[in-house]
């Protein structure tokens, strides 16, 4: 019999709590090195809808077990910069500021600005897991902006100014911006610039589970909107950022030894806080291909 088939995927007993007047819960008593039952699995699937990022308490996973736990939501999407993934399993993008013998082992300014994982590509991505291996003692959260929220309370003249349009999303927009003395972004091939080639989604897109409308643009690759002049359509998307990314629409994620958090990508954008250069800090994501938005 396969070593797999012994492993129980009995119920387990687990609290979901909401943090208080902010997007998110926390997943408390769950392990997730077991194979969840249907039943489990769908009240996890539930909060993640209800509160858009779900935090995981106190795993001990391997990157396998991550990988067919995200696999439970869809298919994996392979992160373009190949020279960051984990050896041997390319599902997991290494996120990190450790430099070893002058090589960069993960992408290190991942974050950096706003933005909703893969916008860039004509499936954006669903929702992220990343799971912490080594934490600084200073710094390093992520932040999670609601676009649902900000959708909801955005002013009269930007939801008149957006109505019924497009933007474009490109990856390499802002690809070397704010690059220091490490060189964390690679110069991309031919064959990576042909993944990577801009698309059009909508600047409001409606959640496909939900139904809810969130705002669908980004400081990171968000290039510009269609059919408005270059100023004007960069003053708008200055303006829905600043709105988006106000405190009352923000969660801030203080890591802990353990967390994995499993965001999603169709109602929040994110934001990597950074921590001190000589702390080190890395983490594992996976990412799952979402719908086209509409
Ligand atoms: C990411 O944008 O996926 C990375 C976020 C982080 O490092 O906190």
């Amino acid at each position: 019999m396969p070593a797999a088939s012994l492993v129980s995927s009995a119920a387990q007993a687990f609290d979901v709590r909401p943090f208080t007047d902010k997007v998110g819960a926390e997943i408390v008593g769950l392990d997730l090195s077991r194979p969840l039952d249907d039943a489990d699995f769908a009240r996890v699937h539930q909060a993640h809808l209800d509160h858009h990022v779900v935090v995981f308490r106190e795993q001990r996973i391997t990157p396998q077990q991550q990988i067919d736990f995200s696999r439970r939501f869809g298919v994996l999407q392979i992160h373009v910069l190949k020279q960051f993934l984990l050896a041997n399993h390319p599902e997991i993008l290494i996120v990190s500021n450790i430099v070893e013998d002058g090589q960069p082992i993960g992408l290190g300014d991942a974050g950096k600005f706003w933005h909703s994982d893969l916008s860039y590509k004509e499936l954006p991505s669903l929702g992220s897991m990343l799971y912490a291996q080594e934490l600084p003692s200073e710094g390093g959260d992520t932040l999670f902006a609601d676009m649902h929220l900000a959708w909801d309370t955005l002013p009269a003249h930007l939801r008149k100014a957006i109505e019924g349009r497009s933007a474009v999303h490109s990856y390499t927009a802002r690809y070397r911006d704010g690059h220091n003395a490490v060189n964390w972004r690679p110069t991309l091939t031919p064959e990576q610039l042909a993944q990577v080639v801009e698309v059009v989604h909508p600047v409001v897109r409606t959640h496909p589970e939900t139904g809810r409308k969130a705002l669908f643009v980004n400081e990171n690759f968000t290039t510009h909107i269609v059919g408005l002049p270059e100023d004007e359509s960069r003053q708008i998307l200055n303006e829905i950022n600043a709105h988006s990314v106000g405190n009352d629409h923000v969660y801030r994620h203080r890591w802990q030894d353990g967390d994995m958090v499993f965001w999603d990508n169709r109602s929040l954008m994110h934001l990597a806080a950074g921590c001190p250069p000589e702390l080190r800090r890395r983490l594992h994501r996976t990412t799952i291909q979402g719908d086209a938005p509409f």
